[in-house]
């Protein structure tokens, strides 16, 4: 089973804020675009599953602008999961944070059949291996027609697109030379070899990429 990585020293930034709740000034800067990619790919009933939820920022947004869909935000670090239930007090459609661990092989049996599956900024944190470990965990969650949704930044055919972008690969791999940026091709790859096709591929704000995928059967 994958052992979780610690980056916390390069990425992952979030501060305290009010009680419980941690700020994290990139979600505040990214939920809008993310939202709306996701308000246009939603399915209209189900169970939706947020990986690597982080502080609890996105998901809180979510829930509210797709409120059809009953929520799981999931997170392994403890206190970002008491974070997510403090943004997530008074939102009927969010379940408390559990723990997941989304490198580990087999977690797809505890969270069957999903109708989305979405997951922000984790992907260039872990190995190869252990994204498409992820990617193939996640076409096995959803339920047929599932929409998988992935964000985050990506090398475009194996290059990055920005100075900024090619400094903070460069330090990611510094830290741990098995992490960085994915390719946007191996991404699709993964994701078609997961059992799923590719519905949109997105460019958005600050160089990130959003890929939209659905389970065939
Ligand atoms: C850069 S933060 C992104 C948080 C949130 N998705 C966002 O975009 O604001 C990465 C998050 O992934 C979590 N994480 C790291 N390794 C993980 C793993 N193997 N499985 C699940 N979550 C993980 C960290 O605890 C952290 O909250």
């Amino acid at each position: 089973m994958s052992k979780p990585r610690d980056l916390s020293a390069v990425a992952s930034f979030a501060q305290p804020a009010e009680g419980a709740q941690l700020y994290a000034p990139s979600a505040a800067k990214n939920v809008e675009a993310i939202s709306e990619v996701l308000c246009a790919h939603a399915p209209d009933s189900g169970a939706a599953l947020e990986i690597a939820s982080g502080t609890g920022q996105h998901v809180a947004t979510l829930a509210m602008r797709i409120p059809q869909l009953h929520w799981q935000p999931t997170e392994l670090d403890p206190v970002r999961r008491a974070s997510i239930d403090a943004y997530a007090t008074d939102i009927n459609n969010i379940a408390p944070a559990v723990e997941l661990n989304a490198t580990a092989v087999g977690w797809h049996t505890k969270h069957q059949g999903q109708a989305l599956i979405t997951l922000a900024n984790l992907l260039h944190l872990i190995s190869e291996p252990e994204a498409r470990t992820l990617i193939a965990e996640a076409g096995q969650a959803l339920a047929p027609q599932g929409v998988l949704h992935l964000y985050g930044p990506f090398l475009r055919d194996g290059e990055t697109t920005s100075e900024g972008d090619t400094s903070f690969h460069a330090k990611l791999q510094a830290e741990d030379p098995e992490v960085g940026y994915k390719d946007d091709w191996d991404i699709i790859e993964w994701i078609q070899a997961s059992g799923m096709d590719l519905v949109e591929v997105i460019e958005m704000p600050a160089n990130n990429m959003s890929f939209v995928a659905r389970r065939v059967f």
